[in-house]
């Protein structure tokens, strides 16, 4: 499946297919980049990965250096980038140069983010590994690396030329990696599309079989579905917040956590349980509406209960939103599964009524 990014001079292809990673090669050289190439990944990844990406570079006639990233969010940080900055400059990268990230989401944003730096940006290839990765992280632009004050505090917006989707690297992927990447999938339906949220209600057994055509069709799908957010709306000025779809209570819950408890995607899964029931409180949406959200993502083996979290804690998370301004934390809530509204009035006595309806 090949789906386009539409950004006028930025615009790029996004292409799901099995076996993506063995044409890389050609597809960058049809991108007529110069003949530099850094390879930025991590050893667990490298190990099953990596060779099929450097023999198809190497074959296309692209002079390839590897960069090792540290495993996980680990890579997100301004000492490896700068370790980054000089394996490039050590290997002669120029401005024609590209940077080919290959990896989950923590490869994909720090290596952008060096793309997005080193000598002004130079061509980025994201070719990701995770589930989260490659239907949320990989496109759209957003690069970053981690502060100790806070997570993706540094980075600048730098879209890929091009994004390989190979959907075999999804076998080699921890089942606990693989699930947690649904959440974002789920979140692209229920906001989004309903048609699209139906297939997965449907396609359930052979999604978490990693079944080859379903995965095509759900990635991909998913892909679309923020690519066309993303067109409307590169910058996230206003539109693209509608990404945002669980992560205010979720990434509340990640903080509150101390970001071991969950992984992303669970802590989004239980972000969007709680917004959906925030809805039905608001009046917004009917209790059936939030309980086939909490129904699918329960079925896909993602946690929809709290138990021994501490709500004032989640509170304070949430007051110290990215998206906060002047004080109010705008949430997205969905009146119905395929549709949205941003609401800017919700108290913190709403917050801890879902979080107590949860289990908190
Ligand atoms: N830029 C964006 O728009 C955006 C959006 C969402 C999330 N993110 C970022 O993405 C990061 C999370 O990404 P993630 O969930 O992909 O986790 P991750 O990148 O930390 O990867 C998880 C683990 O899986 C390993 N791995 C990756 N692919 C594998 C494969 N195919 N087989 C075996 N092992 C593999 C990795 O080495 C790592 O240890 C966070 O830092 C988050 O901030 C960025
Ligand atoms: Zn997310």
């Amino acid at each position: 499946m090949i789906v386009p990014v539409e950004l006028g001079a930025h615009s790029y292809t996004i292409v799901v297919e099995r076996g993506a990673l063995a044409g890389v090669g050609a597809r960058l050289r049809a991108l007529a980049v110069g003949s530099r190439v850094a390879l930025m990944s991590a050893a667990s990844i490298i190990r099953f990965h990596g060779k099929t990406v450097a023999d198809s570079l190497g074959e296309a006639g692209f002079n390839v250096t590897t960069v090792d990233l540290p495993e996980g969010e680990a890579a997100k940080t301004l000492a490896v980038a700068e370790r980054c900055w000089d394996a490039l400059l050590e290997a002669g990268l120029d401005r024609t140069s590209t940077v080919v990230a290959l990896g989950g989401g923590a490869v994909g944003d720090v290596a952008g983010f060096v793309a997005g730096t080193y000598m002004r940006g130079v061509n980025f290839v994201q070719c990701p590994t995770t589930v989260l990765a490659q239907v949320d992280a990989s496109s759209g632009g957003k690069t970053a690396i981690n502060h100790p004050r806070g997570k993706n505090m540094i980075g600048v917006f730098h879209q890929p030329r091009l994004v390989l989707i190979d959907t075999i690297t999804l076998a080699t992927l921890p089942e606990r990696d693989f699930r947690s990447g649904l959440a974002e999938v789920v979140k692209h339906g229920i906001v989004l599309d309903a048609a699209y949220f139906e297939d997965l209600e449907t396609s359930t057994a052979p999604l978490l079989a990693r079944e080859e055509t379903t995965l095509e069709r759900i990635i991909g799908g998913s892909c679309h579905l923020k690519a066309r957010v993303v067109e409307q709306d590169e910058r996230e000025a206003a539109l693209r917040a509608v990404l945002n779809y669980g992560h205010t209570i979720g990434h509340a819950l990640e903080a509150a956590g101390g970001f071991t408890r969950w992984t992303h995607g669970e802590a989004v899964s239980l972000g969007i349980v709680a917004e959906a029931r925030l809805a039905e409180r608001r009046g917004l949406a009917t209790g059936a509406t939030a309980d086939r959200q909490e129904r699918l993502l329960d079925r896909l083996g993602l946690p929809v209960r709290l138990s021994g979290v501490d709500a004032d804690a989640v509170v304070a998370a949430i007051r110290h939103d990215k998206k906060a301004r002047d004080g109010q934390v705008p949430f997205v809530l969905a009146p119905a599964i395929g549709a949205f509204r941003l609401v800017h009035d919700v108290t913190d006595a709403d917050v801890r009524a879902v979080l107590a309806t949860l289990g908190a």
